[in-house]
Parts: C-alpha cells; structure tokens; sequence
C-alpha cells in the first residue's frame, strides 16, 4: 500500500488546472447505457472511482477505447449482462447509478446493495421507492436489489423526502425511457444533476425546470436515445480543495478549468474568512487575507455549502483566529478526520453534529489515517502547514477522486512523495 510524504509548505505559488469532476463523470457514464450510438466523453477524470465504473460497465457488455488521457469512446449496445455485483459496487457506492438505466432499459436487474460506508449508513431506500413507484417490482435477496419492470416503467410523481443527489440521478435516468411524464419534486439540483439533465436533453429527451427542485420529464418510451459527445464539467470539489490548499497557507495561486459560478458557497466562505478573488471566466485566482477571521459552516444540498467541503475547512480553520463552528447536516458521521487531525495537534471539541475548532494551535507532522476521500484531502491540507513531515495512509481513499494529485501539489510548490509501507 502506498502512503504520501508531505513535507510543511509556508507558501504555495503558481496554477493548478482543475480535472472532470468526479461526480458528473459517474451518472454520464451510467447515462450511456440508455444510448444507442457510440460516443465520445472528454475531461474524463482518470481516477479510481470512474476506472472502477468503467470496469463494471465493461462486464456488463459495454466496450471503450482510451483515445487520451481524459477522452474515452464509449459503446454500450453490446450489453447483456444486468448484474452488478458485490464485488464491484463494494468499492464504490456510486455503482447505484446503474440501477435506473439497466432497469429501463432491459426491465430486469440485480444490483448489490452497497452497504455502510465510512460516513455513515447511507440507505439506498429512496432509489427503490421511486423505481416501484415507476411500476417496478423490487425485493432483496442474497444482499441484492432485484428489480423487475417487465412491461417497462411508467412515469410517475417522485417526492423525495430528502434531496439525493444520485437517488435523483437515477430516477433521471429511468425516466427518460418510461412510458409518459414523470415528475422529481425535491430534486437535487448540484451541477452535476444539471449537466446529467442536459445530456438527456440533448438526447432528445423532454425535461422541464432543470436546475430547479421540480424536474418533470418525458420519457421515450423504451426507445433508445441519440446521445450527442459530453464534456465532463469542471470538478468544484478538487477546486475548492486546492483554494483550501491556498488559503491554509495564505498564498495566491490561479486555478484554470474552473467554472466559479459553481463555487460560489466556498469563494463567498472563504471571502468571509478574509481572502480575495480574481475572477475569470474560467480561472480563479485567490489573493492572500490580511487576517484569517473564525468562520460558522452549515452543511447543506446545492447551492449551499457542500457537505464535500466540510473536512478541508475543519483543517483552514486550524489557522483563523478565533471559534470556527462546523456542523454537518448530511451524514451522520462525517467527523472521522476530527481525530486525525487532533494527532497533529488540532484543538477541536466535537458535540453530536457539531466540531468546533479554536485556531492557532501548534500543529505538528505525524503519521495519520485517511478514512473517506474528502477526509484524506483534509490531512493533505494539514500536512502543509504542520511542522515537519506528515505521512498520510491508506490513500487508495484519495485517489479515488483526486487526478494527478501528486504532480499538481508539486506544481504549486509542495514537497510530496509517494511512498511504499514497509510491511
Ligand atoms: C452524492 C455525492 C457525494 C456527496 C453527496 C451529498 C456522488 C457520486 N456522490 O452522494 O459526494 O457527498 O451527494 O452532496 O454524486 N439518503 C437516504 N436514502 C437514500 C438516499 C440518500 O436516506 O435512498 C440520505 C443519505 O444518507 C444522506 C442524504 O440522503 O443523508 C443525501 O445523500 P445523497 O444526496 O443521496 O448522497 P449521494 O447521492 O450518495
């Protein structure tokens, strides 16, 4: 197993050009199950969650090629295959995403139930109620989501109960080739959904109040679409990230690729904090804050601050002066960076949902664990500013939505090496 060496950096300096997200680059990729062309997907992240995707779209029947990098040419009529198996979805929870395009398309499939993940329960329960809403017939059995629609699914009137963002790209997905209109009240509406429902509705599809909470969708009848070539949007996760990155250390550095309109909820944060910005059309650069001021977060669903963000802003808070109060309202126990954190020194308290962080303590290098993706990113953060060399392991978490994190460190100044675990 691999662990990172990061060595303490006072200054970062330079640009950093900011990869597909993550978490558009997984429903498009399911997306193209309901495509009866072959296409071509751009700014493809190359991380382990999309590898792992393709992976399983692979054994279900699909074919790629790897033209770069970040470009793939995707086919999927040669699938045949509908289960996904424990195996795969295990490692990513994610793989949930097929359930409403295989059953769709093909009225039958089988798709492991993903299980507790680090951050908590994370029920699928909603995904299911929406698929029996839409005529399927669903059961559990052997650890597995069995889903039934012989005669196809039928639009219906999906109200969430709670806003899912893949729960609403599923039911995206489905709806496209249902019988009849389907209405998502409660949808999510992150850049990701959006962009999911301009595929869909560059493929033909009818969909009404995209980037709104009501999203009401005709479906094509089980016929298949004509997908047009994606380009996968800029990842606001990885960018803010590398803000935090900036901000942690006080330094300017000039992201490209971004898109800042999706970034609002962390710039106007990190405008609270103290720092400027420099806004492009498609680069940010953030300029040093005379005083880095205590700050309150709430985590909630799009446009507000992402839950994704909440760990990078625990570690930026270790250096403002003052209470910084961070309270997270999405998942029950996204606080496992909390003591690793405190390892190298951190003073936070936890209560129930709520950390509060007291800025200015001595923060030191050590060796820490990561736990979940956004978690490891927060101890890279820390590692940057704590005294001497922190070792972060376990970082199979981090590249599974970090590209080229390494060299991109490297780019804005940072001393880091991967290294190999003596066993
Ligand atoms: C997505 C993102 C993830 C992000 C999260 C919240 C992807 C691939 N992942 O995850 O990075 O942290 O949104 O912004 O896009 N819930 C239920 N039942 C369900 C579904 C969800 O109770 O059937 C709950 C969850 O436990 C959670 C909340 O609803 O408390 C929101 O979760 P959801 O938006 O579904 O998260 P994901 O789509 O899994």
């Amino acid at each position: 197993m691999d662990f990172l060496r990061i060595k303490e950096t006072p200054k970062l300096q330079g640009s950093v050009k900011i990869s597909g997200a993550k978490n558009s680059a997984l429903p498009i990729l399911t997306a193209t199950l309901l495509s009866k062309n072959p296409l071509h997907i751009y700014n493809l992240p190359n991380v382990a969650d999309v590898n792992t995707l393709l992976k399983l779209l692979e054994i279900l029947g699909a074919s790629f090629e790897r033209v770069g990098e970040n470009h793939i040419h995707i086919e999927t009529l040669g699938v045949r295959e509908t289960k996904a198996t424990y195996d795969i979805v295990r490692k990513m929870r994610a793989s949930i995403l097929v359930l409403g395009p295989l059953l769709a398309r093909f009225g039958y499939c089988e798709v492991s139930l993903p299980g507790g993940c680090a951050i908590g329960a994370r029920p699928v329960d909603l995904h299911i109620k929406a698929m029996e809403k839409m005529g399927a017939e669903v059961r559990i059995e052997n650890g597995y989501i069995v889903a039934k629609a012989p005669k196809g699914l039928q639009g219906a009137k999906i109200i969430f109960d709670k806003i899912t963002v893949t729960g609403t790209e599923n039911v995206l997905m489905a709806a496209a080739l249902a019988k009849g209109k389907t209405t998502i009240i409660n949808a999510a509406k992150e850049p990701e959904v959006v962009q999911l429902c301009e595929i869909l509705l560059s493929a033909g599809v009818q969909i009404n109040g995209i980037g709104t909470s009501e999203l009401e969708i005709i479906g094509s009848e089980g016929e298949l679409l004509d997908m047009q070539d994606i380009r996968v949007i800029a990842d606001r996760i990885e960018a803010g990230t590398y803000l935090c990155a900036g901000a942690i250390t006080n330094s300017s550095i000039t992201l490209h690729s971004v898109i800042p309109q999706h970034l609002q909820a962390i710039t106007d944060k990190l405008e609270e904090i103290g720092f400027g910005f420099e806004v492009g059309e498609d680069s940010l650069t953030l300029l040093p804050a005379k005083k880095l001021q205590a700050f309150e977060i709430i985590t909630a669903e799009y446009p507000a601050f992402p839950t994704d963000m909440q760990a990078q802003f625990m570690a930026l808070a270790m250096v403002c002066e003052g209470v910084s109060s961070i309270e997270e309202r999405l998942f029950e126990n996204r606080f496992m960076h909390v003591s690793e954190l405190q390892r190298l020194g951190a003073n936070i308290t936890l209560r129930g949902h709520i950390a509060n962080v007291s800025g200015g303590a001595e923060i030191k290098g050590a060796d820490v664990m990561a736990t979940d993706l956004r978690a490891s990113s927060a101890l890279v953060l820390a590692g940057l500013i704590a005294k001497g060399e922190t070792n972060i392991h376990r970082i199979y978490h981090l590249d599974r939505g970090y590209e080229n994190l390494e060299s991109k460190l490297r780019g804005l100044g940072v001393s880091v090496e991967r290294l190999r675990e003596e066993v």
